[in-house]
């Protein structure tokens, strides 16, 4: 049976990435046999808010659950909407009420990629960060009184539930479990933060009883941020709250050379309701337009996809075709960002060609 995929460019550059993104995973699809049906959407985006007044359509959530998946590009065009409307309108609607709770990003050195770190090769940098995307330090609880005056209040409360935290954690042990190193690291700051990242460290030893072959550690987040740059190959998998995980999750991508090859997913595990997959980079205005912006952040994502709908070898073969590309080191396809001279679109080609190739 045909996947459903919406694909949903979004603004800017994600118009850009997105129909590499797809050539790549119709590449793929074809190779292995695997049936896509792609369904295009032009909401989500600020082009659709300027017409229409809202980021999305009244119906949108009847409209998007029944796909098996959501192919994301990017949102925001500040000049004409604010981020705050655009992304609360779009994006975190998406993950609240799919109930996407796992952020899934890979961190990895690349072939022909520069680390900002210095002297790291690919293969020193290759780990997880699974950020619990729903709860935590990100809630809606808590409130401003006396606004004005000299006896101004505000309050917002950390909310960690039991259900919360114990399906994310259950997410990075089954990830760890399935990776060579087995190992499971676990942001805290129960020295600082005395109420819930004790109960969070509970709830990750309680866990790890079930997972007897994964290692665990943990770290304070001050001292894991400095770990990340100083030491990127302690780490396998690192598995964080929502405020923590949102600063892993940048850092990660970051010590390992460009935003523009980064992807993401956001996951509803379960399978309830479609789960999403998007670069990490946003709608980059600075350059959109130039046919310029690296489609590998899209190209991964696509990966991503396929891995989560059962198919690894299909991933696994896009992997290996943007790295054998990456590797060539032909500055004539790679895009200005990773120190080429070629567009969006060259590097699509390309490494569609090579998952052709590999096959
Ligand atoms: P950004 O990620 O769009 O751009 C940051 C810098 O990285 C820019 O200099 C850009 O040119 C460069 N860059 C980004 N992606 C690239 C690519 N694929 N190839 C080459 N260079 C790339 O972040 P920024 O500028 O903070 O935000 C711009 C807009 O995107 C805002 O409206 C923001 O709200 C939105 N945004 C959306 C996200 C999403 O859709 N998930 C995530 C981050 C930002
Ligand atoms: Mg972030």
């Amino acid at each position: 049976m045909a996947h459903r995929i919406a694909v949903i460019p979004g603004d800017g550059i994600g118009k850009e990435v997105m129909p590499e993104g797809v050539r790549t995973l119709e590449a793929a699809a074809k190779c292995f046999n695997i049936e896509l049906e792609f369904e295009y959407f032009d909401f989500a985006s600020c082009d659709y808010f300027i017409e229409h007044g809202q980021m999305l359509p009244d119906d949108w959530f009847e409209t998007l659950k029944g796909f098996d998946a959501i192919f994301y590009g990017a949102v925001g065009w500040p000049e004409t909407v604010p981020d705050h409307i655009s992304l609360w309108g779009s994006l975190l609607q998406f993950r609240r009420r799919f109930d996407q709770y796992v952020n899934l990003r890979p961190c990895r050195l690349l072939p022909g990629i520069k680390s900002p770190l210095a002297d790291r090769q690919p293969g020193d940098i290759d780990f997880y960060v699974v950020r619990e995307n729903t709860e935590g330090e990100y809630s809606s609880v808590g409130g401003k009184m006396f606004e004005g005056t000299e006896r101004e209040v505000v309050i917002q409360e950390t909310v960690m539930t039991r259900h919360g935290t114990d399906r994310v954690l259950k997410y990075a042990f089954d990830l760890a479990q399935s990776r060579p190193r087995r190992k499971l690291t676990s942001a805290t700051k129960s020295n600082g933060i005395a109420i819930t990242m004790p109960w969070w460290d509970e709830r990750v030893a309680a866990m790890g009883q079930h997972y007897p072959e994964v290692t665990v550690d943990q770290f304070h987040i001050d001292i894991l941020t400095a770990h990340f740059v100083m030491h990127p190959d302690w780490f396998d998998v690192v598995v964080a709250s929502n405020l923590f995980g949102d600063i892993l999750s940048d850092l990660g991508p970051a010590c390992t050379g460009t935003i523009g090859v980064a992807p993401s997913a956001n996951i509803n595990p379960e399978g309830t309701f479609p789960s999403l997959f998007e670069p990490v980079h946003g709608s980059a205005p600075d350059i959109a337009g130039r046919g310029v912006a690296n489609p590998i952040g899209q190209i991964w994502s696509g990966a991503m996809l396929l891995e989560h709908l059962g198919h690894q070898e299909a991933a696994n073969a896009i992997v290996a075709a943007f790295e054998a590309v990456l590797a060539a080191c032909d500055n004539s396809v790679l895009t200005p960002d990773i120190g080429g001279q070629g567009t969006t679109e060259i590097l699509g080609r390309a490494i569609a060609r090579a998952i052709s190739d590999g096959r």
